[in-house]
């Protein structure tokens, strides 16, 4: 199935649509602007080796580029589709609900996590995975999560959705190829979460705690602790509680 210069391919069920999407890159099987498409998974993966719940009802896909840059720009891409995803979601949105981006590229619904981005690269090609809950949730996430359908969003075609994801990330894509990072940074910027406030990031051994001033250029996020600007380029992101 094709949409506009995209190539999609609909599976009932695979492991995990980025293990899938890169072993067909690999294999020159795929190529940019091809998208993996399931309706479940049995081995959805997130982020931080965690798994991700994949039964029938919410959207899973994995789309394939191939971006003419330096590989150092490659993580610029996940925000890139976090804000294309933002976008979409409010367009199904019926009363204008609160969407925010969580770093480095979670999609929240009033504070609760909805949407997840996994992106894995190689040498000359990135996959980026999404996952929306449109129907269902896991309850017992290390953050709250929520889906579509339970947020009052009106989704009859999960396509659709798709679809409207891949018109704005095209968008985007251009504006990213055309001007870099910031035009992506600032829309990103203007609907972060916690942004300016007090929040607690989890690293594998240890927990900082520290004012979110801002993303760099490589989109690691930058915390400060006791006036000093501390570059944080991968963990998990919670309220600061305290
Ligand atoms: C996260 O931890 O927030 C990232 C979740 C990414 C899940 C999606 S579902 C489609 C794609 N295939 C996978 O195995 N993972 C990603």
């Amino acid at each position: 199935m094709f949409y506009k210069n995209f190539t999609i391919k609909h599976f009932e069920q695979v492991e995990s649509t980025n293990s899938l999407a890169l072993s067909l890159a690999r294999t020159y099987q795929i190529d940019h602007n091809h998208i993996i498409l399931t309706d479940s998974q049995t081995g959805g993966k997130g982020r931080m080796g965690r798994s991700w719940a994949s039964p029938v009802g919410n959207l899973y896909f994995s789309l394939a580029l191939k971006p003419q840059k330096s590989i150092a720009t490659n993580s610029q891409l996940s925000f890139v589709a976090a804000v294309a995803m933002g976008l979409a979601i409010a367009e199904f949105s019926k009363d204008a609900k609160e969407i925010n981006y969580k770093w480095p590229n979670d999609i929240l619904l009033e504070g609760r996590k909805v949407a997840g981005i996994l992106l894995e690269s190689d040498a000359d090609f990135v996959i980026l995975g999404i996952g929306i809950n449109i129907k269902s949730h896991p309850e017992q996430t290390s953050y709250p999560a929520c889906n579509l359908d339970g947020q009052g969003f009106e989704i009859t075609d999960k396509i659709n959705l798709l679809e409207k994801f891949l018109d704005n990330f095209s968008n985007l894509y251009q504006k990213w190829l055309d001007f870099g990072f910031t035009p992506i940074r600032n829309l990103w910027l203007e609907r972060a979460f916690n942004l300016n406030q007090e929040i607690a990031v989890n690293l594998p051994n240890q927990s900082l705690r520290g004012i979110f001033r801002n993303l760099d250029e490589q989109g690691n996020l930058l915390l400060e602790i006791n006036n000093q600007i501390q570059l944080i380029a991968s963990g998990e992101v919670f309220e600061d509680r305290l």
